[in-house]
């Protein structure tokens, strides 16, 4: 049984593996419809609980489809309804989990909610997002650019804005799968020290640029998100657009990045705010295949986790 924590704490081949296994498995059910269960059944006969303490789109659908077309069923409770909202600890609501289900992934606001729920769960616990990290997220994104372009160790990541939780996940990914980041956004919002150090210390070359013109240059993937995120306080909103309209990935940056340049963005998104039309309409984005993957991603991540 295997924890998806983290990027980081996950070991590179165990990564890549996932990543392989999630592109043989889209693979495998190519054209078929949505709601038709794959060839193999690895998941047949297992509960998995989906928690949600924010609110999701993406995560929420995507695990739910992939683990029935996996075989197994699914069921989805928002942490407010639960009594973990209401004083019960994380620590018994893991163990009592645990008796009734196989697989638990949290989306939650403070990083120790999971860590505690993984060390008190007999089963696996997934991160569907933490005010830290996104980790499934990258995993897909990793998997979108391979799919376009081949490798990516070895490429130039661009990350634009906010140094945030998916900015983090994105840096622990540089560290892991061997590619360099550059982030480009005001002083104020710079990833945490701890995320940036851990990919130089495994040898990413990361760049922290002021000037987002000068950081797309040579740039083989532009990434954005949005600049007020879910655990941030909407008293800060007008601040953070003040401090971020510099970085709005548009037209004319996209234009100084490599030709063949993609652009993604794990959505939602605030159009014309972050990133115009233009550019996640236009010929270099991925958004809708990276959305996609998160699914094909997940799954190979569930099996991981199950050992199946
Ligand atoms: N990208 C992502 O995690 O989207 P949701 O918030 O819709 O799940
Ligand atoms: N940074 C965003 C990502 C949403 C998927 C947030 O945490 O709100």
């Amino acid at each position: 049984m295997n924890h998806f924590l983290d990027i980081h704490k996950t070991d590179p081949d165990a990564l890549r593996l996932i990543i392989d296994q999630g592109v043989a498995m889209k693979q495998a059910r190519a054209d078929r419809p949505k709601g038709t269960p794959d060839d193999e059944q690895p998941l047949a006969g297992r509960m998995v609980a989906l928690i949600f303490e924010k609110p999701s789109t993406r995560t929420r659908v995507s695990f739910d489809v992939g683990v029935r077309q996996m075989g197994g069923e699914t069921m989805v409770l928002s942490g407010s309804d639960m009594q973990l909202g209401h004083g019960e600890t994380i620590a018994d609501t893991a163990r009592v989990l645990s008796r009734y289900v196989d697989m638990i992934m949290i989306r939650t606001f403070d990083e120790s909610v999971l860590t505690e729920m993984a060390e008190y769960a007999d089963v696996p616990v997934i991160n569907g997002l933490t005010d830290r990290t996104h980790p499934c997220q990258i995993m897909a994104d990793v998997m979108t650019f391979e799919e376009h372009r081949g490798p990516i160790k070895g490429k130039k990541v661009v990350w634009t804005g906010d140094g945030n939780n998916v900015c983090a996940s994105f840096l622990h990914a540089a560290g892991q799968f061997g590619f360099d980041m550059t982030f480009a956004g005001p002083p104020q919002l710079d990833p945490e020290a701890e995320f940036v150090g851990f990919a130089r210390d495994r040898g990413s070359k990361i760049v922290i640029e002021r000037d987002a013109a000068k950081a797309v240059d040579g740039a083989d993937l532009i990434v954005a998100d949005t600049w007020v995120s879910m655990h941030d306080a909407q008293s800060a909103r007008e601040r953070r657009h003040n401090l971020l309209r510099p970085y709005q990935v548009n037209d004319a940056l996209v234009a100084k990045a490599k030709p063949d340049a993609l652009f993604m963005h794990c959505l939602p998104a605030h159009r014309e705010e972050e990133v115009t039309s233009s550019v996640m309409d236009g010929p270099h984005s991925v958004i809708f295949d990276e959305a996609e993957n998160r699914l094909h991603a997940q799954k190979a991540i569930m099996r991981w986790c199950l050992g199946v």
